[in-house]
Order: structure tokens, then sequence, then C-alpha cells
């Protein structure tokens, strides 16, 4: 018999195999000091453009006086239980309603992550005679949601409304043999990596031909997108078919937990139906009593949302006119498209952060096809126009640096953390 442990161990998986050199650098990075646009990393200062903090609101100082007050007040135990059972409190509610109002819902359901909360959603409301059908770059937690669905599931090429109708026809196809079942479409308001955001008008449309109901992820889109801030949704003039919304606190709220948002009656079900709320303790009351705060700043300060749309665009603007390809992102997530390997990728990453000070993620093999390098940047109201300029020259330096082939090594540079 195979020890488990052993086998553990031949094989860390695809970038667990470099943590001897990439521990605490590459990956696990710890950036200190005050959430912003500056922090520091390994005792320099950086700009950091590695985090979803759209709208700046984690270091916003009402933000983090109602999150003292919060626990001061409550402490992290309150209330103790699951919400069912004994961990219900009039803030989760106040919470839900505000949030389902904004969104233009009846109700919502507050959950403790959202990873969690959108599997469980599926789990509680796909039956094994229902079909998905699904865009193929959704998130990590639609995909791992669709592990639980016992029926079939149909992916539809990103963000392609006809193949989507193709799959729905399948879907309608199946269905009608086995004579039970219904279709349920999910798709992400903003994809995290592209930046493109999800065809929703365009699938909603589809509701013209084919019977489903439709669950939106619009992490990156709640607080960055709409007149309002409302989300994805809004922006594209059909929030009203949505018919189940979803996003995290953790991007523009700058927060733990999320919350799902639909009709009165399919919310009440999946209150009493999903597993992961059930069985788990509620949201503690420092993070609803901050989750209040973030949602009446983001509601009514606009202003930081334009403030966020500026630095993007300023962003976005000055690479293109740079030469560099950001893909098309119509959102605030800001993509730079790149040529080569994981090594060179890393050593020019170590230029970025040891030279020029810039601190930013990126994603390689086998997230992305061999050879190709993705810079992700997430501009937040936060940043400042000297914060853009200083990107730029740095980006700019590195591509041609990278272009003429010296980021060239073998290994990934040894950076790690003693350990
Ligand atoms: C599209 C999307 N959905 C869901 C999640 C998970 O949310 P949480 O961090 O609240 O678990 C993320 C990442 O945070 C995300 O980008």
């Amino acid at each position: 018999m195979a020890d488990i442990f052993d086998r553990l161990i031949k094989n860390y998986g695809p970038i667990g195999q470099h943590r001897e050199r990439a521990h605490g650098y590459f990956a696990f990075p710890k950036l200190e000091g005050e959430i912003g646009n500056r922090m520091r990393f390994r005792g320099k200062e950086m700009i950091v453009w590695s985090l979803n903090n759209y709208l700046g609101l984690a270091n916003h100082p009402e933000v983090r006086k109602s999150d003292a007050d919060g626990a001061t007040e409550y402490g992290l135990a309150l209330p103790m239980g699951a919400r069912m059972m004994s961990g219900n409190s009039n803030f989760h509610e106040q919470l839900e309603a505000e949030l389902a109002s904004f969104v233009e819902k009846e109700d919502s359901i507050l959950m403790n992550y959202g990873y969690q909360g959108i599997m469980s959603t599926i789990d509680a409301i796909c039956g094994r005679h229902d079909v998905v059908v699904y865009d193929a770059e959704s998130h990590a937690c639609i995909i791992d949601g669709l592990r639980l669905h016992p029926g079939h599931r149909y992916v539809f090429k990103h963000n392609d409304v006809a193949d989507c109708a193709k799959q729905l026809e399948r879907a309608t196809a199946l269905i009608e043999k086995q004579n039970s079942g219904g279709i349920l479409v999910i798709t992400e308001g903003v994809f995290g990596m592209a930046g493109d955001q999800g065809k929703l008008k365009e699938i909603v449309a589809l509701k013209a031909n084919y019977d489903f109901r439709l669950l939106v992820d619009d992490a990156h889109g709640f607080g960055t997108l709409g007149k309002t801030g409302a989300g994805a949704g809004e922006e594209q003039g059909c929030q009203n078919e949505i018919d189940l919304y979803f996003s995290t606190f953790a991007k523009s709220m700058a927060s733990i937990g999320a919350f799902l948002a639909g009709p009165k009656t399919i919310i009440d079900y999946i209150r009493y139906n999903i597993r992961s709320q059930i069985f788990a303790k509620s949201l503690p009351m420092p993070y609803v009593i901050g989750n209040l705060k973030r949602l009446e700043l983001l509601r009514n300060h606009l202003e930081l949302k334009d403030k966020l749309w500026s630095n993007a665009l300023k962003l976005q603007k000055g690479l293109k006119e740079r030469g560099f390809d950001i893909g098309k992102t119509d959102s605030v997530v800001t993509p730079i498209y790149m040529k080569g390997g994981v090594e060179e990728a890393t050593a020019m990453v170590m230029d970025l952060r040891e030279n020029y000070h810039i601190f930013c993620s990126i994603v390689v093999y086998p997230v992305i096809p061999k050879g190709h390098i993705i810079y992700r940047l997430i501009p937040t109201a936060a940043h400042t126009d000297i914060d853009i300029e200083e990107t730029l020259k740095a980006f700019s330096e590195t591509k041609e640096k990278l272009e003429a082939g010296a980021y060239q090594v073998t290994m990934i540079p040894d950076m790690a953390d003693a350990r």
C-alpha cells in the first residue's frame, strides 16, 4: 500500500515545486505596513498593484474606527453558533436587507467566505437532473462548486455567447430526454484575470429562446461598475434579469464575507438549505458592523469609484501608448501580456521589485499556456499620478530588457526566506 504522505512529498504541485527558491518572495510574500498604494516588502517601500482594495476602503479612517469599535463592543465570538441555531443578530439581518436593496433584489443571504458560498450555493440549488452551463474561465470556486453537482454540466467557450447558446441547446435536449430538471447558467460580472466583463446582457437575451436561471459572480464588479457601484448588471442594464447576484466582500469592501441576492422565496430556500452556512459559525459581529460601514461608504462616496476609474484609465492608456498588450479589459483590472518562460518572468519580477520598487502579481504556466506571462495590475482609488508614472517607466524599461534577453536565466532566482 502506498503512503499518502510519501506521494505528496514526491510532487509538491506546479507552484509548490519551486517553493525552496520562491517561498516568501514569489509565493507567500509578506507585505507590511498600512494597506495602501505603498507598502513595505523586505524592508523596501513598494508601489503595490496586487491588492483588490479597489476603493481604498481598507484603511479608510471610518472603516478602521468601525472595525475597532465592533471588536471592542462585541468581540470575535459573538454571535456563537450557526445562523440557524443561535448565531443570528439584528445586524446580520440589517446588512442583508441593505445589500439586497442596493443591488435591487428582494433579499440576500450573508456568507462567511465567497469561495465556500458559491460552492455551497451550487450544491444547494442544483439537483441531479439539473444541468449547469458555465463559462470556461470561471473562478475556481465555481469549478469546485461544480464538483459537488451530481448532474451534467456543459462548459461554453469564454464569453462566447454563440457557444453558450449551443450548450443551452444541448442542456435543453438532455432535460427533455430526462423529462426532468432545469438549467442554471453561471458566469462572472468581471473575469478577474483578463478583466473583461461577462457578456451578461447577451446571455440574458438568450432567455428569449431558452429556459434557464442565471447566477452571476460579480466579485470584481461590485463597487467598481455601474452608476451607483451596484456592479456589472447595473453597468450593462440587465440587473433585473440576473436571477442570483453574488459578490464577495474581499475586494471593493476590503473585508471578509460575501452575499447572494435574489428573489425572497429563493433566498429563503437557500437560507434553510445551504450547508456551508447551516453547519458553520456565522460571520462574527465586528465583520458585520465593519461591512455595514463599508457598504455605507461605498454607496455614499461615489468619488472613490470615480478616482479608481480615473487611475485605471490613466494606467491603461499609458500602457497602450507604450505598446503594451493589455488584452480585452473593460474593467479596472489591468493585465499586461508578455512572452517568456516562468524563469524569465520571475527574474523580471525580481528586477521590478528590487530596482524599480514595483510590486505586482504574475501569472505563468500552468495557469496560462507555456511561454506566456501575465503581469496583473490592480489599480485602486488610493494610487497617485506619481505611482502611475513610475510604474509606466518601470514597465517600459523592463520590457526592453525582457525583449533583449536580459532575464534569460535557467532557474528561478533563489529569493526564499530562510525557513
Ligand atoms: C470571482 C471570485 N469569486 C469568488 C472569490 C472568493 O471570494 P472569497 O475571498 O470571499 O472567498 C474570488 C476571490 O476572492 C473571486 O475572484
